[in-house]
């Protein structure tokens, strides 16, 4: 039974069940910004779980886009995904346990609709606590579904009454709403004649969990009765597929299968013949990573995320930089987007059409995000092997150099480190902290003050501003990612004005971030050069232009930094520009705005 099968036969039963089948809502919740994205079925329901009416009745069912980061370091093992499809069937305030098990029962059985082997199926329940009782209902509704088959399903054998880590649900991440006791059903893929029931062992997979959600957690811990006794259920479409299949993982079911394999053909196909393959089982982890990381960031530019250094943009961002990292191991170096994410729009599209509505902005989100990031991967993992040298483990300091300096992430050298098998300071955070906090301090006490002697004309500040300008482009480029592009640029005595492309707006600490960056420089005082060169070597050498400037064949590259070593910026430019960074003085944002459509405006001051 394919994926789409189990999906609609699930629909279609709930159906006529008299259930309202109703859409996915996005995977970016529309009205809780407590949470980053829609972890389960229930969350968009919340407000109905707890008592609003639903517009479509009682009885809903779906299926729903789903998207869990917590198990982000397991991906790549048999089960593990960051996206999945829950189904899910809801009674609000309507039918309870007699139905919910009745049902779950039929649809995993009946010949008509799964028709699963009863004996293959174990159950557990809430064991009960001070407050609420142990569920003997739905121990004696188990019984009575498996009697009919002929099944004794004794408590203790093929039922078990588990605690609250098992067997009570509430909603993750939010301080109060709504829980309750659960009864889990699993399915046995070994083959032993009669196995012990065991949660913890591997070969009983969890395949669907029906919630009796009676009660709302309070902020104090304490649970109060709903006015409505609900039922929530979920069934991850992905694992289900797997274990009806009789798969040894969800990689190999066969939408996901699909996925992985052209990302095979695709690395086999590009791959330079010097390639050395790895082991089969790294590059087995390598496909499954690319092929879940690239399933997810595609599902959430369809909802409109776009990768950032904050919130849903930045699980974006570092899902996406993943996925191309691991297209390495495979000798895959270009456009691993552009070949794999219109499969997985090809996969989908027919069950959730935004897919297919957005496809020209998905694939300019994700190849924008790929572009940017090889430049910044290249540069970086050079400067990560020339730091790292032959040191014994990673330290802080290494990586806030390499953040300070190439804007390389934190994260991302730690990963680097982990790949290489290089020990990590146990210092690591501490060292990584204090350097920040340091170049805080000297920002703040920078050279506030010394232009005192004497009144500079208006050109010689012009300058000044000029060369603040080329600091905070590379700064802003550093802390919001290397999407951004100048877009405009304008200076006068009082002020320069900057624009640049960037799809939000800046929070405060991001504002903080760019503006310690640039007088950390000021106050390192970097020399400013420049030399004359073609321009197609300058952008090689990875100077920075204005977005749809046209350049001569020969260009100015300034220069802030060592132009031959450890340099901080350099750009293309005609000049002038002060000779040492301290002259600039002390650089101050004065105000963050929108500009157009996708592009800010920074105004900012220098003293
Ligand atoms: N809300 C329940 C779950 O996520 C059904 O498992």
């Amino acid at each position: 039974m394919t994926t789409s099968e189990i999906r609609s036969k699930f629909l279609e039963f709930f159906k006529e069940k008299d259930h309202q089948i109703i859409p996915s809502a996005p995977v970016v919740p529309e009205h809780d910004p407590t949470v980053l994205f829609t972890t389960a079925g229930m969350h968009p329901l919340v407000p109905y779980l707890l008592g609003t009416p639903h517009p479509q009745g009682k009885r809903l069912a779906d299926a729903q886009k789903c998207v869990r980061t917590t198990d982000i370091e397991e991906v790549g093992d048999a089960t593990h995904l960051t996206f999945f499809e829950m189904l899910g069937n809801w009674s609000l305030g309507d039918y309870f346990k007699e139905d919910s098990i009745a049902w779950s029962w039929e649809f995993l059985t009946d010949s008509r609709w799964l028709g699963i082997d009863p004996q293959k199926l174990y159950v557990t329940v809430y064991e009960g606590d001070g407050v609420v009782p142990k569920d003997e209902e739905s121990i004696a509704l188990w019984q009575e579904q498996f009697a009919k088959v002929e099944i004794n399903a004794k408590e203790g054998e093929r039922i078990l009454a588990l605690g609250k880590n098992d067997n009570w649900w509430e909603q993750g991440g939010v301080a109060t709403g709504p829980a309750g006791p659960d009864t889990e059903i699993f399915y046995y893929i070994g083959n032993e004649q009669n196995p012990k029931f065991d949660t913890e062992n591997n070969k009983f997979v969890e395949i669907w969990n029906n919630v009796f959600m009676a009660y709302q957690r309070q902020e104090d811990g304490s649970y109060t009765e709903l006015k409505n006794k609900n039922v929530d259920t979920g069934m991850g479409l992905e694992r289900a597929s797997f274990t009806l299949q009789g798969l040894h993982s969800v990689y190999d079911t066969d939408m996901l299968n699909q996925i992985k394999s052209a990302v095979a053909h695709y690395a086999h196909e590009v791959r330079e013949p010097t390639f050395i393959a790895t082991q089969p089982d790294t590059t087995e982890r390598a496909e499954r990573i690319i092929t879940d990381h690239t399933r997810t960031v595609t599902f959430m530019a369809a909802d409109g995320v776009v990768p950032s250094n904050k919130d849903q943009g930045y699980v974006m961002r570092r899902l996406a930089r993943r996925a191309i990292r691991e297209a390495l191991v495979l000798g895959i170096q270009h456009d691993l987007f552009a070949r794999i994410v219109p499969r997985v729009i090809a996969l989908y599209e027919d069950e959730y059409p935004e897919l297919g509505t957005n496809q020209i902005q998905i694939m300019e989100v994700l190849l924008r995000e790929e572009n940017a990031f090889r430049q910044t991967l290249v540069k970086g993992l050079k400067e990560f092997e020339k730091l790292l040298g032959d040191k014994e483990n990673l330290s802080g300091h290494t990586a806030f150099t390499l953040y300070d300096t190439y804007g390389f992430p934190k994260e991302l050298s730690l990963e680097e480190a982990k790949r290489i098998n290089l020990p990590v300071s146990n210092l690591f955070e501490a060292e990584f902290e204090q350097q920040l906090d340091a170049q805080r301090q000297r920002s703040r006490t920078a050279t506030s003050g010394q232009f005192k002697g004497g009144l500079a004309d208006d050109s010689e500040i012009a300058t000044r501003y000029h060369t603040a300008t080329h600091l905070m482009y590379k700064a802003l480029r550093n802390v919001l990612g290397d999407h951004v592009m100048q877009r405009g640029s304008n200076i006068t005595a009082e002020r320069m004005r900057f624009d640049f492309s960037h799809h939000e707006k800046m929070t405060p600490e991001q504002i903080e971030q760019v503006e310690d960056m640039v007088n950390a420089q000021i106050t390192k005082d970097l020399p400013v050069s420049f030399t004359e060169m073609q321009k197609d070597k300058a952008f090689e050498a990875g100077a920075l232009g204005a977005f749809g400037e046209k350049y001569p064949d020969i260009v100015k590259v300034y220069t802030v930094g060592d132009p031959e070593g450890d340099y901080y910026s350099k750009e293309i430019c005609g000049g002038p520009h002060v000779s040492k960074t301290s002259e600039i003085g002390t650089f101050t944002i004065i105000k963050e705005e929108s500009s157009s459509a996708g592009v800010r405006r920074i105004k900012a001051t220098i003293k």
